[in-house]
């Protein structure tokens, strides 16, 4: 790549990051965030792990197109949180875009056969949540759906209490209870399932079938929340970023075409040109473009090619795989249907290349931004810190981690960022977010009983 477009490039995603930052201060704000395009959204999450949470609970995990169950153990000595048992249930597409009522039974039967299965039903467990959409949390067990995102559009959902919706379905069968309920998204449980092994993380991100990051900010910036002391982690929900318009002129004609064909038009820009979702669909519609005007396959196209989502993500990554991408294209090329000469596939190539860098580069600008934003708060020259990271995106494709990781240091120069990938941060972390808002009621429950006695202790002394 030559200097100028390596320079036209960082430009491009300074002012990405730029933007973006100007969004999160929106966002964050006290009467701008109700409009602000990037949500920002208060977790009630105040503390990483410190190492003592202990205890057995169950975790449900929605937000892709699979739900899964599972009984976690979190052993203090050993440091360790175990995974004891799971067990996934499909959701139908059907399902995804039936009734609130028809998913929430849905989920609490798989829960319920899990629960005989393991020989729990007589138990009432503490139970997280991993809920991977927008919710707008007022406390860490109620939690407002504002939106519907990825694949689902279940209705009566919207603007309602997901944890109320749950208890409801368990109630509705009367077979089986559950103890209290933590709401986590996915990002979080990325970034407390990382903080178990490395307590400096304070950052979770995920790059897969969706996108988006969260990290612990200053009470002091949360104007939503009561409260100027500590720290509390915030859903950042940066897939929303540019929903007001704010990346019209990065945006290309494919993006516009994958929103407009999309279930929600006009939401989740951002994520709509990064995430797995949308990837393979966007480099489907530029290899029917390059057909259409005869630079590609002697301008043949296929029924195939010409489908919606049948050029998949995953292909992406295939295509672009160092030693045997080619021969992978070729093949990829053929079971679509077109007749390819080696020079189509070098081309296709380029494309999923050029998609998949732009997707890692504007993750890394917006990463950019929050590792900025971190070491500002707290007037810091340089930050070191840690991002657990999650998503098929980022574990699977060849080089979008190394480009993601070259382009933030460009960004973020005054900041040493390790990252680590995270060891099922929807089952465990949600666990881990459930153990450390027990300890901090069980120690805040401590304290108020200790104020108690050395009150009755002062009565006394009177
Ligand atoms: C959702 C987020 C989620 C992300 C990754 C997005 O569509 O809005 O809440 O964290 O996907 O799963």
């Amino acid at each position: 790549m030559c200097c100028q477009t390596i320079q036209k490039k960082r430009e491009e995603n300074s002012k990405v990051s730029a933007r973006l930052k100007r969004d999160f201060s929106r966002g964050l704000g006290k009467h701008s965030h109700h409009k602000a395009p990037v949500k920002m959204l208060p977790t009630f999450v105040r503390a990483t792990p410190d190492g003592t949470e202990k205890g057995d609970f169950l975790a449900l995990d929605l937000g892709g197109t699979n739900f899964r169950v599972l009984h976690v153990r979190v052993v203090e000595e050993q440091q360790k949180v175990l995974k004891m048992d799971s067990q996934i249930c499909a959701i139908p597409q059907d399902m995804m875009l039936g009734t609130g009522e028809q998913l929430f039974d849905h989920i609490a039967a798989c829960l319920s056969d899990f629960l005989v299965s393991q020989d729990l039903k007589g138990q009432t467990l503490p139970l997280g949540f991993t809920f991977s959409f927008p919710c707008e949390q007022k406390e860490i067990d109620k939690s407002i759906l504002i939106r519907w995102t990825k694949g689902f559009n279940c209705s009566g959902v919207e603007g309602k209490d997901v944890v109320k919706l749950l208890k409801e379905a368990i109630h509705r069968r009367g077979d089986y209870d559950i103890g209290s309920v933590a709401m986590v998204n996915d990002t979080v449980g990325t970034m407390m399932s990382c903080g178990y092994r490395d307590q400096s993380c304070e950052i979770g991100m995920i790059i897969g079938t969706g996108t988006n990051a969260c990290y612990m900010e200053e009470m002091k910036n949360v104007k939503r929340v009561e409260g100027e002391d500590g720290r509390m982690c915030i859903n950042t929900e940066w897939g929303g970023f540019g929903d007001d318009g704010s990346l019209k002129d990065i945006q290309t004609e494919f993006d516009r075409v994958v929103d407009k064909m999309s279930i929600n038009t006009g939401v989740h820009t951002f994520e709509k040109m990064i995430s797995g979702m949308y990837l393979g669909e966007i480099v489907r519609l530029v290899l029917v473009k390059l057909t259409e005007d005869k630079l590609l396959f002697k301008g043949q196209s296929s029924e195939a090619l010409k489908t919606p989502g049948r050029f998949e993500t995953k292909f992406i990554s295939e295509i672009e795989e160092q030693d045997n991408g080619l021969e992978n294209a070729q093949n990829i090329l053929t079971k679509l249907g077109l007749k390819w000469e080696l020079v189509d596939s070098r081309v296709v190539r380029l494309v999923c290349d050029t998609i998949s860098s732009r997707s890692a580069r504007l993750c890394a600008a917006a990463l950019a931004t929050i590792a900025n934003r971190i070491r500002v708060n707290r007037g810091l020259d340089h930050l070191k810190t840690t991002v657990g990271v999650d998503g098929t995106v980022y574990r699977k494709h060849p080089n979008f981690s190394d480009e993601l990781k070259a382009t933030v240091r460009l960004l973020a120069p005054e900041c040493d960022i390790t990252f680590l990938v995270s060891e099922d941060g929807s089952g465990k972390g949600a666990a881990m977010v459930t153990a450390v808002a027990q300890r901090l009621a069980l120690q805040s429950r401590l304290l108020e009983d200790s104020d108690g006695e050395s009150d009755e202790e002062e009565e006394e002394d009177k």
